[in-house]
C-alpha cells in the first residue's frame, strides 16, 4: 500500500464525538447557552468537524489568529493563511465567560459543544488590510468582515451532528472518504481544482494538461457561500457533470464538492485552498490566473508568488501554476501566454460580464470559449 500525502501538521483531525458520548452530550447542550451559526460559520464548523482544515480542531484563539493575520502562520509556525473564526457581537460576547461550554446550533438543533477557552475582540480593519489587502467596502470579503461582530469565541468543537446539508449528498465527500476513493482507484498523484465558475475551455485545458502528468484529477468546485452575481452552485454541478460525462476519462476524473465559502482573498486564498485539498488527500493544486480573486485588487499572478514566501514542504501539495490560457485561432487549440507566439488578435477571451451580458442577450458564447454543453445548462439557467 502507498503512503497517502499526510494532512496539514501530520494528522487528519475528526472532531465528530463517538455514538457512544453523543446521547450524554446531547443532554448536557440542552443546558448550555447556545449561538445560532450563519452560513458561513457552519461552513466553517463542518470542515472543522471532517479534518478539511486540519490541523484545525476549533475556532482560533487570540494568539493563532494574529500570528495567521500578521505572518500567515499559526503561532507553532505551520503555514496558514485565512483566520477561521467564530464571530460574535460585543453584547453576545458579554453574556459568555471563558471556561464556559456553548452549544454551536443551525437554529433548529444543537450541532456542537464549543468549549470556550477565550473570548477577544479583534481589528476587523487590521484583518481587512493584511489577510485582503484592501479596506475597500466594495470586496465582498471586507464586505462580510464588517458585517459580522467584532469579538471571535475561541476554542475546541466536539460535534455531535453533522451539518445537514440538502443538495449535492453524493458529492459531499469527507477527507477521509476521498483518501479511500483515491487509494481504491490507485492513484498515488492526484491534482484538485478548485473553481467557482462553470468550467470553460480555458478551466478544462489546465485540468487536462495538469492530468498529462499525474494519476487522477479531482474536480473539486466550491459550493459554500459565493457572492451573489456569481453562477450558483447548483447550475454549475450540472455544467460539470455534463462536461465529466462527455469529455473526460472516467477513470481518471473524480468530482467531489468542497463546502467552503468564497473569501475573495486571493493570493492568501490560494494557499489556503490548497492546504484544504492537501487534507483531501491531493498531491498537486491547480493555481491559474487571479486565483480567487475579484475586482482589481491581487495582481494576475500574485497567487503564484505566494507561495515563494514558504518552503516547498511546509506547504506539502505541489502546486502547478498555468498562465493565462485561452482558444488561440492561429495556433488552432487551446493555449496560453506560455506556449502560444501569435498575439491577442488570435486569442478567444472572454471577460464573465461579457459572458453574462451575452447570455442574457440571448447570445451564444462561441464554442473555443465554452463547451456548447455548458452554454445550454447557463442559458436554461437564465430562463428561470
Ligand atoms: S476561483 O475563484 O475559484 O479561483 P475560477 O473558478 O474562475 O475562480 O478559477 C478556477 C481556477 O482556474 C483558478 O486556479 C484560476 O486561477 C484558474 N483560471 C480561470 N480562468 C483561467 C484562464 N483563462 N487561464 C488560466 N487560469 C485560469
Amino acid at each position: 500500500m502507498h503512503a497517502a500525502i499526510p494532512a496539514h501538521g501530520g494528522t487528519l483531525i475528526n472532531r465528530v464525538v463517538e455514538d457512544s458520548k453523543k446521547d450524554e452530550l446531547l443532554k448536557k447542550s440542552s443546558t448550555l447557552p447556545q449561538i445560532v451559526l450563519d452560513e458561513r460559520a457552519l461552513s466553517d464548523l463542518d470542515m472543522i468537524a471532517s479534518g478539511a482544515l486540519s490541523p484545525l480542531t476549533g475556532f482560533m484563539n487570540q494568539a493563532d489568529y494574529l500570528s495567521v493575520v500578521e505572518s500567515m502562520r499559526l503561532k507553532n509556525g505551520l503555514p496558514w493563511t485565512i483566520p477561521v473564526t467564530l464571530t460574535v457581537s460585543e453584547e453576545q460576547a458579554k453574556k459568555l465567560k471563558e471556561g464556559q461550554e456553548i452549544a454551536l446550533s443551525d437554529g433548529k438543533e444543537v450541532l456542537a459543544i464549543l468549549e470556550l477557552s477565550e473570548k477577544y475582540h479583534f481589528d476587523k480593519e487590521k484583518e481587512a488590510s493584511l489577510v485582503y489587502r484592501t479596506t475597500d467596502q466594495a470586496h465582498p470579503g471586507v464586505a462580510a468582515l464588517r458585517e459580522g461582530g467584532d469579538w471571535n469565541l475561541a476554542g475546541e468543537v466536539h460535534v455531535l451532528n453533522r451539518v445537514k446539508y440538502s443538495d449535492f449528498l453524493p458529492y459531499r465527500l469527507d477527507p477521509v472518504d476521498l483518501r479511500k476513493a483515491f487509494h481504491d482507484k490507485s492513484w498515488k498523484r492526484i491534482v484538485a481544482f478548485q473553481t467557482r465558475n462553470p468550467i470553460h475551455r480555458a478551466h478544462e485545458y489546465l485540468q487536462k494538461c495538469a492530468l498529462e502528468t499525474v494519476d487522477g484529477l479531482l474536480v473539486h468546485p466550491l459550493v459554500g457561500k459565493t457572492k451573489s452575481d456569481d453562477i450558483p452552485a447548483d447550475v454549475r454541478m450540472k455544467s460539470y457533470e455534463i462536461l465529466l460525462e462527455k469529455y473526460y476519462p472516467k477513470n481518471r476524473t473524480m468530482l467531489a464538492v468542497n463546502p467552503a465559502f468564497m473569501r475573495y482573498a486571493g493570493p492568501r486564498e490560494a494557499i489556503f485552498h490548497a492546504l484544504i485539498r492537501k487534507n483531501y488527500g491531493c498531491t498537486h493544486f491547480i493555481v491559474g490566473r487571479d486565483h480567487a480573486g475579484v475586482g482589481n485588487y491581487y495582481g494576475t499572478f500574485d497567487a503564484h508568488y505566494i507561495f515563494d514566501e514558504f518552503e516547498p514542504e511546509e506547504i506539502g501539495i505541489t502546486p502547478m501554476f498555468f498562465d493565462h490560457s485561452f482558444y488561440c485561432k492561429s495556433c488552432d487549440g487551446m493555449a496560453s501566454y506560455k506556449t502560444c507566439p501569435h498575439d491577442s488578435a488570435s486569442h478567444v477571451t472572454l471577460s464573465g460580464t461579457k459572458v453574462r451580458e451575452m447570455l442574457q442577450k440571448g447570445e451564444v458564447p462561441p464554442k473555443e470559449f465554452s463547451r456548447p454543453e455548458v452554454v445550454q445548462i447557463l442559458i436554461d439557467s437564465m430562463k428561470k
